[in-house]
């Protein structure tokens, strides 16, 4: 559909910006590499977010260079970047997303007695002098700034329209209320975004925004609430992943504003038939896992199990479903490749995946495809894609498996042999025994490294049917204090289980820095 179908006499824009690359990335264990970061980004402009905020990069150095390098490829959607009201924050913020076509700083501090009194410990008065400098300054690089004061659902009134007011006046463009604690209610949450557009000096040069935490599993009501009284900016994430409970989810914002437009006259630029890839991209990447039961995209979304529910689909499909699977690409063509497929159709089924791989990253997957296709008699999309996030997630490792051998049985002590390559190219071998093969490997694994490295979670699925299918094995494992996702994909569940630990321990080796 196009951008100006959508748009009637009546609707208006409901602005999306998606914060899966940073609140989202806030999920525990869901960190994202470089690679991935850019991956994730290139889906959301696929997807035709408005805005997509990509990271917060006065964290840490490869934060910054992330966000840079989603500010600098990334076309279509305004790249933002958060900071704290400090110039520190602000200049890394503005040094990520100078060179992006449509930049936006977001500033915040927080507004509500109990971040005042007990996280700031500064006087309201001063809070508020700091975030009006806090403006001025982020304004002085970038026209587009957006002001959240932290935990705005839980402040008062009187505090917070004085604060609006001077930060619309020092310059900003969009005006976002947080709902940082998740302790709103749909009617009281509408009620406060209404008491701000009637109340705020100014407030009607600037867009409101909301971003809604999921606590009391109310973010989607609260976002929706918040539309039907003046916000035209929701921020959402993927799969609703984020901090705690996570954000409202992004799907059910598009989805319900779509289905429901007789409830709600708006319309958002999203291309719906992208939803379903974005959610899996993110999943896999990220290693938090889509509940089954999840509205919009969950496994069950579109299964209907009771009899009388199934009869009912088969006279009319209104009777039990309110959203056709088609709408959010659940029923891509499948086409399934084999050896004999040539270089083309695997080039063309990547495209229709939608990744955008460069001409040596293709000729990588291909090979890789032909190792898979020989063990494998048909490949499909799903396990092209494992193949390719694998790949993607194997960028620049410290280690990478060189030879795996395990041994066990009713009778026999399971032990594995792993032999690593470092990226110095030297060769690391080591024996070890263990409980099973997989945890032998494992126990190899930190002889080599000479780490001490926790298994938290362990979870394996098939890519797709059949006995030959792929095996994906998802880890979380813990080092000192963080824990991290690692996933690996093989028609050997013992290999995948390496390839999974292998890359959650790559990636903690780069967060701590290790050699
Ligand atoms: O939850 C929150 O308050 C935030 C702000 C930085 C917008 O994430
Ligand atoms: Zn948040």
């Amino acid at each position: 559909m196009t951008k100006s179908k959508k748009k009637t006499d009546r609707s208006e824009k409901i602005y999306l910006f998606d914060s899966t690359l940073r609140d989202g990335e806030q999920t525990p264990g869901a960190r994202l590499n470089y690679e991935e970061k850019l991956e994730v980004a290139r889906q959301l402009a696929r997807l035709g977010v408005d805005i997509i905020e990509a990271g917060f990069p006065i964290s840490s150095p490869g934060e910054l260079k992330a966000v840079r390098a989603i500010a600098d490829q990334v076309k279509g959607p305004t790249i933002c970047a958060l900071a704290r009201a400090v110039q520190g924050d602000i200049d890394a913020a503005w040094e990520a997303i100078k060179n992006a076509e449509r930049p936006r700083l977001h500033v915040f501090l927080g507004a509500s007695d109990i971040h005042m009194e007990h996280k700031l410990k500064k006087d309201p008065e001063v809070l508020l002098e700091q975030a009006v400098e806090a403006v001025k300054y982020a304004k002085h690089y970038c026209p587009d700034v957006e002001y959240s004061p932290e935990d705005a659902s839980r402040a008062r009134d009187a505090y917070l329209f004085r604060l609006l007011e001077a930060v619309i006046k020092a310059g900003a463009t969009v005006i976002n209320i947080p709902d940082t604690v998740g302790y709103a209610v749909p009617e009281e949450f509408g009620a406060q975004i209404k008491r701000i557009k009637d109340n705020v000096v100014g407030i009607d040069k600037v867009i409101i925004s909301v971003h809604c935490h999921n606590d009391l599993g109310l973010a989607v009501a609260n976002s929706l609430e918040a539309i039907k009284n003046g916000a035209r900016q929701i921020e959402c994430n993927i799969n609703g992943i984020g901090e705690r409970a996570g954000n409202a989810a992004l799907e059910e914002i598009a989805v319900a504003l779509r289905i429901r437009g007789n409830h709600f006259p708006y319309f958002t630029d999203i291309n719906y038939g992208e939803i379903y890839r974005t959610s899996r991209l993110v999943s896999k990447l990220t290693g938090i896992s889509v509940p089954v039961n999840k509205a919009v995209v969950g496994l069950n979304a579109f299964a209907h199990s009771s009899g009388i529910h199934q009869d009912g689909i088969l006279k009319n499909k209104e009777t039990y479903e309110i959203i056709d699977a088609e709408l959010i690409g659940g029923k891509a063509a499948q086409m399934c490749l084999t050896a004999r497929s040539g270089r083309h159709a695997v080039i063309d089924q990547l495209k229709k995946l939608g990744f955008s791989l460069n001409r040596s990253e293709l000729e990588g997957i291909y090979q890789l495809f032909l190792n898979l296709a020989d063990r494998k008699k048909e490949v499909y999309p799903e396990d092209l894609e494992a193949l390719i996030l694998d790949h993607l997630s194997y960028a620049e490792p410290r280690y990478k498996l060189d030879y795996l051998q395990t041994v066990s049985g009713s009778t026999s002590i399971p032990s594995a042999v792993i032999r690593l390559k470092k990226d110095d190219d030297s060769l690391i071998e080591e024996v070890a025994i263990g409980s099973g093969p997989i945890d032998a490997a494992y126990n190899a694994i930190n002889k080599i490294t000479g780490l001490s490295i926790g298994l938290e979670k362990y979870k394996i699925d098939a890519v797709t049917q059949g006995r030959d299918a792929l095996g994906e094995v998802q880890v979380e494992l813990a080092y000192q204090d963080r824990k991290i996702t690692g996933r690996g994909t093989s028609t050997d569940i013992i290999e995948a289980s390496v390839k999974a630990y292998l890359n959650g321990l790559n990636k903690l080796m780069r967060l701590n820095g290790c050699t």
